[in-house]
């Protein structure tokens, strides 16, 4: 059978746009870095928020040499703490919980960006620049007052954060090697 050589070039093209097709739907998917909440990830009695060390005191904690951790509670209709204070050029994990319905945790103008959802910890990851601000929105229908929930992410300098959470909290045996003196 004769395969006339224009046919060939059409074939060609057809089998190279599936194959594009293919490639922009697996990257899309999986390379700006989006995920599922893992099935493994153990989950939080959204009613029982109060006992949890993260979440009774939603707040911004170092837990490694320029790395911090957020706890933060979304409700209905914020979230809390508000603002979330974390220092410049650092790697902040956020874990954000709802404690009634589905919200949203959208950093505006970052990629920033998780469903919450009551019962499971969203958790990502960011690499803060330098001082700025930026606001929060919720980005799942939450209720009446969806459109106003909101709050404020500040990226204050290292000294600043230092001094505003200094012996804020000091509630006993909450830190480990606390009081050892110089910690550079
Ligand atoms: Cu919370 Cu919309």
């Amino acid at each position: 059978m004769h395969v006339h050589s224009y046919e060939k070039i059409w074939l060609a093209l057809g089998l190279g746009l599936i194959l594009l097709l293919i490639g922009s739907v697996t990257y899309g998917a999986v390379g700006p870095g989006v995920s599922m909440v893992a099935a493994d990830q153990p989950t939080v009695d959204p009613t029982a928020l109060d006992e949890d060390d993260r979440f009774a005191e939603p707040r911004v904690e170092q837990v490694g040499e320029n790395e911090y951790e957020a706890y933060v509670v979304a409700y209905q209709f914020g979230f809390e703490p508000d603002p979330i204070v974390i220092p410049a050029n650092s790697t902040v994990t956020f874990m954000v919980t709802s404690r009634d319905v589905t919200h949203g945790f959208e950093v505006v103008g970052t990629n920033a960006n998780t469903m919450v959802i009551p019962g499971e910890v969203s958790t990502l990851t960011v690499e803060t620049g330098g001082p700025t601000e930026y606001g929060v929105i919720c980005n799942e229908y939450c209720g009446a007052a969806h459109h106003g929930m909101e709050a404020t992410v500040e990226v204050v300098p290292q000294d600043e954060f230092e001094s505003s959470t200094g012996g804020s909290t000091d509630s006993g045996g909450s830190t480990d090697g606390d009081g050892s003196g110089g910690d550079q």
